[in-house]
């Protein structure tokens, strides 16, 4: 039986272009980028051509892109380095200075935001309507003396909603506050625009777009200050200290490249198949919903809510059907209790357990969205049979 994998919001397969482009940096380009002899100057070059496509892929400037180990990193860095510079306003506003982010974010940003908080800074956290959408004049009554940064996700990595990015961007810019955005989950797959959306700070990471784990990136905005978290050797400008991991950035720049190339295909493709998925699903599975916005979301996801079924049961009877799924982010499946995206588009306790997440990708076939439209009924009505809570359709 072929294994068929929907779970690319938690990570993607390298694009073999991508491993080809990679491979000739562990044998004959292995040069420390920092070397001036010849092996380390071909390492140099190497890193600044991918810069550029990097920054295609955003348009930005190849100067503005920092490379990192990962969204994780890029996420801290924005954070981290932009409230340090804010630090002495601590001491002398009992208020403290603050930042404004959403209660849907990615734990990178959340956690970060609790840290920033025992330090003394003040976290305003925007709630999200039920399908997962921030308002933009929430942000704007939001928006105070003290705020000197708000991070908002371009898209979220478990309902897959897409965020006004471009509206909450011009009025940070136009109240004069830094406005960062969490793209992993949305670079490569939509068009993302640093410029005309207003973005001054943006995370992204590589293996969420076909190229290799442990490697990303953030885009900041030229003449905005930022305070490093590594110091040492003064890579990066000084901004990201740490001897270049040459193969991952080529890697992330084939990937970057390819992403640009295929998005107009991909993009049709993988929406034709998203939808096919989800009314297939609210068709065939009683009791069957859809999370998320119903247009503004990600091409690539499909997030259910089905009526007394458990998520986890369900990913372990697809996974035994051939079928890798999700029950929520990859991230916070090792944790027990609700997650807080669910919690947030108002699910209760009970409903956030009964989820799934689909998440397609660039090797997916229609023969997929078959089989898995053929599984899921039955599976969900098995798992039914055996639910104390199930009492029949609606
Ligand atoms: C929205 C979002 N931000 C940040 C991250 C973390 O990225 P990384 O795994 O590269 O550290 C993820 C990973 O799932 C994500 O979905």
């Amino acid at each position: 039986m072929r294994r068929i994998y929907l779970d690319h919001a938690a990570t993607t397969p390298v694009d073999p272009d991508v491993v080809a482009a990679m491979l000739p940096c562990f044998e004959r380009d292995f040069g420390n980028a920092s070397s001036i002899h010849s092996f380390g100057q071909d390492a140099k070059h190497l890193i600044e051509d991918a810069r550029e496509h990097v920054a295609a892929l955003m348009n930005a400037g190849s100067e503005e892109v920092i490379f990192t180990a990962g969204g994780t990193e890029s996420d801290n860095m924005a954070l981290k380095g932009i409230a340090a510079l804010h630090h002495d306003s601590v001491r002398d506003n009992p208020e403290g200075p603050h930042i404004i982010t959403s209660s849907i974010e990615h734990p990178a940003i959340l956690r970060t935001c609790e840290w920033l908080e025992t330090r003394g800074f003040v976290v305003r956290y925007l709630p999200v309507d039920n399908q997962g959408m921030i308002d933009v004049g929430s942000l704007e009554d939001a928006i105070a003396t003290g705020t000197f940064l708000v991070s908002i996700m371009f898209a979220n990595n478990e309902i897959g909603t897409i965020e006004p990015v471009k509206q909450l961007g011009a009025l940070c810019r136009e109240r004069g506050v830094l406005f960062h955005t969490d793209a992993v989950q949305a670079c490569g797959k939509v068009p993302v625009d640093v410029r005309s959306m207003n973005i001054d700070l943006l995370s992204l990471s590589s293996h969420k777009l076909h190229g290799p784990k442990g490697m990303g990136a953030l885009y900041l905005r030229e003449g905005v200050e930022l305070e490093p978290l590594a110091h040492g050797g003064g890579h990066e400008r000084g901004l990201r200290s740490s001897t270049e991991n040459v193969s991952g950035i080529v890697g992330l720049a084939k990937a970057a490249e390819l992403a640009k190339m295929r998005m107009g295909e991909d993009m049709a493709r993988l929406m034709s198949m998203r939808d096919r998925l989800i009314s297939g699903v609210l068709d065939t599975v009683p009791a069957s919903h859809l999370n998320g916005h119903p247009t503004k979301r990600l091409p690539h996801n499909a997030h259910f809510r089905f009526d007394a079924v458990e998520g986890e049961s369900l990913v372990l009877s697809l996974d035994h059907e051939g079928i890798a799924s999700s029950s929520g982010s990859a991230c916070s499946s090792k944790k027990s209790g609700p997650s807080h995206v669910l919690t947030a588009i108002g699910m209760d306790g009970i409903q956030a357990q009964g989820t799934l997440r689909l998440t397609l990708g660039r090797g997916n076939t229609d023969e997929d969205i078959d089989r898995t439209l053929e599984a899921l009924p039955r599976v969900v009505a098995k798992l039914r049979e055996l639910s104390p809570l199930w009492e029949g359709e609606e």
